[in-house]
């Protein structure tokens, strides 16, 4: 079934009008929480500490994107910077049976200057090889997020590039694109870390599936091919069709908990995160933080109308 609301909401998180009516109900805070771990570093750090004390990894998103003048890639990078020294300096175990970093930064390259008007590849390259630079120095992990269609080729040539000198350094494949399963079988050899995901933007019908079930066949397939390649494949999604296939993919594959890892965003499922936890698997929370959480909310709420229904009951009784 298509969501009848998506491409309206979607639509939504590029309008400035449309951000200046949310920001502005004092409801929209608490909404926020729930997604979102804080506006700042040391709201951030405890959340990440809880959620390590507790025997999950976390994945770290500074928010942010699209940025449009070279200062503010810079400042974006010099936050990343500073963030991973202090996670860094957070208690971290290991988890028995994996080799799996348990502290990880998620950068999206648009933030880091890729839309930039003139040269922006080659800035969002420089600043994401500084950024991997500082995380090999903290041992840290690094994953490249993905955004809209218009951004995959970049993205992937970035990280094919640096993977050379950080070989650790993670992508992430949206299973709504067409092009995705074939993308996936030229990343499913070893040492390639992979997150496939369903992907939350809005995209032309020729580039994705727009149908859920269509989304959720290419997942499978993509997950299928990842499984069965000698990658390291991150299985980014709350769907329990989607976490049913790679329970069984896993035992028809013989990977062990350590050769993969589910992961979950922030806020959602919390539940199902810490029974996977408890079953002994890998299991990653990505947790965003930052004052620029308007995309990202409207994606969350996109993604389920139920959230969006909660979201205007509660700016109606507040307003
Ligand atoms: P689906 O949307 O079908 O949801 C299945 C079930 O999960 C729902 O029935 C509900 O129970 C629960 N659920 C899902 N979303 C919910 C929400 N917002 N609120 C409450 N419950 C919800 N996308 C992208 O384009 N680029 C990226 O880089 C990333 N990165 C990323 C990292 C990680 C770790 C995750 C988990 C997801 C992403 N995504 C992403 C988002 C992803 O593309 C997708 O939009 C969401 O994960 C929702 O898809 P599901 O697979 O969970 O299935």
């Amino acid at each position: 079934m298509v969501n009848p609301l998506r491409p309206a909401i979607l639509a939504a998180s590029s309008s400035p009008r449309m951000k200046r009516l949310l920001t502005g109900f004092p409801v929209t805070a608490q909404i926020v929480r729930r997604f979102v771990a804080g506006e700042t570093r040391e709201e951030l750090l405890a959340v990440a500490a809880a959620l390590s004390a507790g025997g999950r990894m976390v994945s770290v998103d500074f928010l942010g994107e699209y940025t449009t003048d070279r200062e503010q890639a810079r400042d974006t990078l010099d936050e990343y910077c500073a963030l991973i020294r202090e996670l860094a300096a957070l208690e971290r175990p290991m988890l028995p049976g994996t080799t799996a970093q348990p502290v990880e930064v998620s950068v999206k390259l648009s933030a880091l200057g890729l839309t930039l008007p003139v040269d922006g590849p080659a800035v969002a390259t420089e600043n994401l090889h500084l950024l991997c630079a500082e995380a090999a120095r903290c041992a840290v992990w690094v994953t490249v997020d993905a955004e809209d269609h218009t951004t995959t080729d970049a993205t992937l040539a970035t990280v094919r590039a640096l993977r050379a000198e950080f070989p650790w350094l993670g992508a992430v494949l949206q299973a709504y694109l067409r092009r995705t399963e074939a993308d996936c079988r030229a990343f499913a050899g070893a040492g390639s870390r992979i997150r496939l995901c369903k992907g939350a933007y809005r995209e032309p019908h020729d580039v994705a599936f727009r149908r859920a079930s269509e989304v959720t066949a290419s997942y499978l397939r993509c997950l299928e091919i990842l499984m069965r390649g000698s990658g390291y494949p991150m299985v980014a999604s709350h769907d329990p069709e989607v976490l049913a296939a790679a329970e069984r993919l896993v035992a028809g594959t013989g990977r062990a908990s350590g050769d993969f890892e589910y992961q979950m965003l922030y806020g959602i499922r919390d539940g199902e995160q810490m029974r996977l936890a408890r079953a002994d698997n890998a299991v990653r929370v990505y947790v965003p933080y930052g004052s620029q959480w308007y995309g990202y909310l409207t994606r969350r709420l996109a993604e389920r109308p139920a959230n969006l229904t909660f979201f205007l009951r509660a700016v109606a009784s507040n307003s």
